[in-house]
């Protein structure tokens, strides 16, 4: 192709931006606190090349690592191109050579065996390192002063997994670094590799485990003494693929399964829970023990809420027929049997975020995005088509909710937490937010929220004099961190 298809991943909020940049000094609207020092990595995927086959979509796009410095008050922007084989070696091409969407059967034969990965769902900051995460590789580590690429992540030839999760987790009072991958040993493989790495990051643990079924597996979580994978019923097929068909469909009469196993111990202490059929869900808020039970506070929906793959699996549902809530799943170990406890935490959403320090850990509140149901229509965009338009801060124990509903035409990415030395203030949510100012055209601005007064609005609002492509995650490192990188 030499043109970009003219869908709802490539077209309005989603179109190519393509252009590394660096801009210093962004015009700030309001004061930024004089604790907010350090960098917002995003990952934005952007492609660089039109795509091979025009049902692409945005899961497929280069990798871009995006970076807000705050500096005593000012904030400086840049983003460049996570440097992955496969963007080198189209960048050679000057087209593109990689096909659908993680199907390596549909690929140009000059790149068989290339790394796949466009690096482009996560940054990972452990041990003074930077990484791009995407769940179907590994890591590349980034330079995050210069956001020059230094190449895929293998923890100094120590991983024998060829995938590592775009969701690990960091243990906030011991400085261990809990990931998994799946597909560990190749495409449409049952092997799950369990990873721990030293506060060092040192790769000290890797076992090996098979799901249940070939589902895809994008979040986990970690108690103080468990590891927990949820794996939901959107599930892969070698047949398909060679075929040329799409990596991913749902299963709507399969149920979901939770693993349970401690969380230093063996992985033959794998406990198997059983849930709902067709239920999905990608992102999870956090998990903590209450001695023998297990709680997983998750955001679940009654089908996948990515169009292409309920259509894969041959469910005709809209976007805006999808049920969901955010529940807490309770697991007893002290009972037999493969059944769990559900109960309703509040509305449904996505893109949770928690205070670091409460990774794990019994926890009061945390934050994350939803569609006002009273509001406005939210933007098309993102991921899935549709974005969030609204910004909610919940109390766990009581489910005391207090939300940031965006004037119409606005829609907000997911927000990284900055903690606050003041003693009892929740610290700072900074978040993008994009507006719409014509028919394709939008402005984006970085936000810097009070995290215990979302309703209240941005206390500052950093402008930014560029187009900004969709982000799905982003990560803050403050710079008593940043200082700590090593070389
Ligand atoms: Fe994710």
């Amino acid at each position: 192709m030499t043109a970009f298809p003219q869908t709802i991943h490539f077209t309005g909020l989603n179109t190519p931006v393509r252009t590394e940049a660096s801009v210093r000094n962004l015009l700030v609207e309001g004061e930024i606190p004089s604790e907010i020092e350090g960098a917002f990595f995003r990952a934005v995927p952007d492609p660089a090349h039109p795509p091979m086959f025009d049902d692409d979509h945005i899961l497929s796009g280069d990798g871009m690592i995006a970076r807000f410095k705050f500096d005593h008050g000012a904030v400086d922007y840049d983003i460049r191109y996570v440097e992955t084989a496969r963007y080198a070696a189209e960048r050679e091409a000057r087209r593109a050579l990689f096909g659908q969407y993680r199907n390596p059967f549909t690929d140009d034969p000059s790149v068989a065996g290339v790394d796949r990965t466009v690096a482009n769902t996560t940054p990972l900051w452990h041990a003074g390192r930077l990484f791009m995460t995407k769940e179907d590789g590994r890591a590349y580590r980034v330079d995050p002063t210069t956001l020059d690429t230094l190449g895929a992540w293998d923890f100094g030839g120590a991983l024998k997994s060829e995938t590592m999760t775009a969701h690990s987790r960091i243990d906030p009072e011991t400085g261990e670094l809990f990931f998994f991958g799946y597909e560990a040993d190749g495409e449409c493989s049952r092997a799950i590799a369990y990873g721990i790495a030293d506060r060092d990051g040192n790769l000290v643990r890797e076992q090996w485990f098979d799901q249940p079924y070939g589902g895809m597996i994008h979040d986990f979580a970690i108690t103080k003494s468990r590891a927990i994978f949820p794996i939901f019923p959107t599930t892969t097929d070698l047949e398909r693929l060679r075929a040329g068909g799409p990596k991913w469909a749902h299963e709507q009469d399969l149920t979901c399964r939770v693993g349970i196993m401690p969380r230093d111990g063996d992985v033959t202490a794998m406990r198997w829970f059983e849930g709902a059929a067709g239920a999905s869900a990608f992102h999870i808020m956090n998990a903590f023990d209450e001695g023998d039970r297990v709680h997983l506070d998750i955001f679940v929906s009654d089908t996948n809420a990515f169009p292409f793959m309920r259509e894969a699996g041959g469910i005709q549902r809209g976007q805006q027929e999808i049920r969901g809530a955010f529940e807490r799943w309770t697991f007893d170990l002290t009972k037999d049997g493969s059944s769990y406890e559900v109960r309703p935490l509040g509305p449904p959403g996505d893109m949770p975020r928690i205070r670091d320090a409460d990774t794990g850990l019994p926890y009061s509140f945390g934050w994350y995005l939803t569609v006002n149901p009273n509001g406005p229509p939210p933007l098309p965009g993102g991921p899935v088509g549709m974005t969030f338009n609204m910004l909610i801060r919940i109390d766990v124990a009581h489910c005391g909710l207090d939300a940031l509903a965006l004037p119409p035409g606005h829609a907000i990415s997911e927000p990284v937490h900055v903690p606050s030395a003041a003693p009892g203030h929740d610290g700072w949510l900074l978040a993008v937010v994009d507006r719409q100012v014509g028919d394709q055209a939008f402005a984006s601005q970085l936000w810097v929220i009070n995290a215990g007064a979302v309703g209240a609005g941005p206390v500052a609002k950093v402008h930014v004099p560029l187009p900004l492509r969709a982000q799905v995650h982003g990560t803050w490192v403050p710079a008593t961190q940043l200082v700590l990188a090593k070389t």
